[in-house]
């Protein structure tokens, strides 16, 4: 079945086409130059940016993987969570196109996009446990099948990929900060600064990440002091210290979630699963227990029309469509 993804949750408007599980092309229109002056995303300008690069995007998708218009077959769009007026652009253009065309549509989880991005290239094994981490998300699941998922813990705060965005602007390294803190961490002594590791007393599962962004500001005005910026190798170490009590706490709740569950796999996925630091720490988890880990490719990693092509084609090829009444949804929990 040929299905048209459309993700709009966040600043990426980005469309993919899916054949049977195979990713055709997919095409992305990023504003991270639109929204880099503010240090961090502007939801009234991403959705305006959303309007203007529409029907680009799809020109381009379409002449990318040869397919006319007519030939697609169903159309998946996030619905949730996300921003609001970014939601709703991908959206209603999802549900128009799916009304014209006269093809099923499907509203998708961008979450749930996010656990089957690993996917696109990799086959599946059930049960596996799923760490979720990007801008506005840090969730741990069980999954035992398609659809079946129980959530096993979050963060109490803070998301991963935030935190790392929160710091760097704070470094002023720019926007988004993860890839600029990765870079800066490299040249960096990760044992500098102490970082308490987060403990949350409610669930060992959960993690928390703003008592680490604090302690980041507390060390940079220490550093700081008179001066106009860091010393170069204060920002380097900076940088990998607080990496690596990030990672730390990721692969924590991780390993937790591995000796608790009989898990086939590990999966982890979204923008944050970009870091080489946390991949190097998640494959030192499954090589301890002798089982495979699945990372998307960093493409696939952060936000991307193939993830919501893909696990709405799922949906679609098992007859569970969406009314065209769907609506967009700010907050919404997977698996709760
Ligand atoms: O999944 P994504 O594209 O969007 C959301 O759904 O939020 O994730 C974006 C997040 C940003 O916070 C960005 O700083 C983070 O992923 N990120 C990284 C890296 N690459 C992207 N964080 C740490 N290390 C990276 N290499
Ligand atoms: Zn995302």
């Amino acid at each position: 079945m040929l299905v048209l993804g459309i993700e709009s949750s966040c600043d990426d408007l980005s469309m993919a086409l899916v054949r049977d599980g195979q990713l055709l092309a997919n095409v992305t229109a990023s504003q991270t130059v639109d929204h880099a002056p503010f240090g961090g995303v502007v939801p009234e300008i991403a959705s305006r940016r959303h309007l203007d690069h529409l029907e680009n995007t799809l020109s381009l998708l379409l002449e990318k993987s040869g397919e006319p218009l007519s030939a697609v077959q169903g159309i998946a769009a996030t619905y949730a969570p996300g921003l609001v007026g970014s939601l709703l652009v991908g959206l209603n253009f999802g549900k128009a196109l799916a009304f014209a065309l006269q093809v099923p549509f499907r509203g998708v989880h961008h979450i749930e996009a996010h656990l089957w991005s690993a996917f696109l290239e990799h086959e599946t094994q059930f049960p596996f446990v799923a760490l979720i981490v990007s801008g506005g998300h840090s969730h741990l699941f069980w999954v035992k099948a398609f659809g079946d998922y129980e959530l096993l813990g979050h963060t109490v705060d803070d998301a991963a990929g935030e935190a790392f965005d929160k710091v760097a602007k704070l470094m002023g390294l720019g926007f988004p900060g993860g890839p600029a803190i990765e870079r800066l961490a490299k040249q960096g002594n990760p044992n500098r600064f102490g970082f308490t590791r987060p403990q949350v007393k409610t669930n060992p599962l959960h993690t928390s990440f703003s008592g680490m962004k604090t302690a980041a500001s507390e060390f940079f005005r220490d550093l700081k002091k008179d001066r106009a910026e860091l010393a170069p190798q204060d920002a380097a170490d900076l940088a990998a210290s607080f990496q690596a009590a990030a990672v730390d706490a990721l692969a924590t709740i991780a390993g937790r979630a591995l000796d608790k569950f009989p898990a086939r796999a590990l999966v982890i996925a979204g923008g944050v699963a970009c870091n080489g630091a946390l991949r190097t720490a998640a494959a030192a988890l499954t090589e301890a227990r002798g089982i495979p880990l699945i990372l998307p490719s960093p493409k696939f990693c952060t936000d991307n029309g193939a993830m919501i092509a893909f696990t709405g084609e799922q949906y679609l090829r098992l007859g569970q469509v969406s009314p065209l009444t769907l609506n967009a949804v700010a907050r919404l929990p997977l698996g709760a």
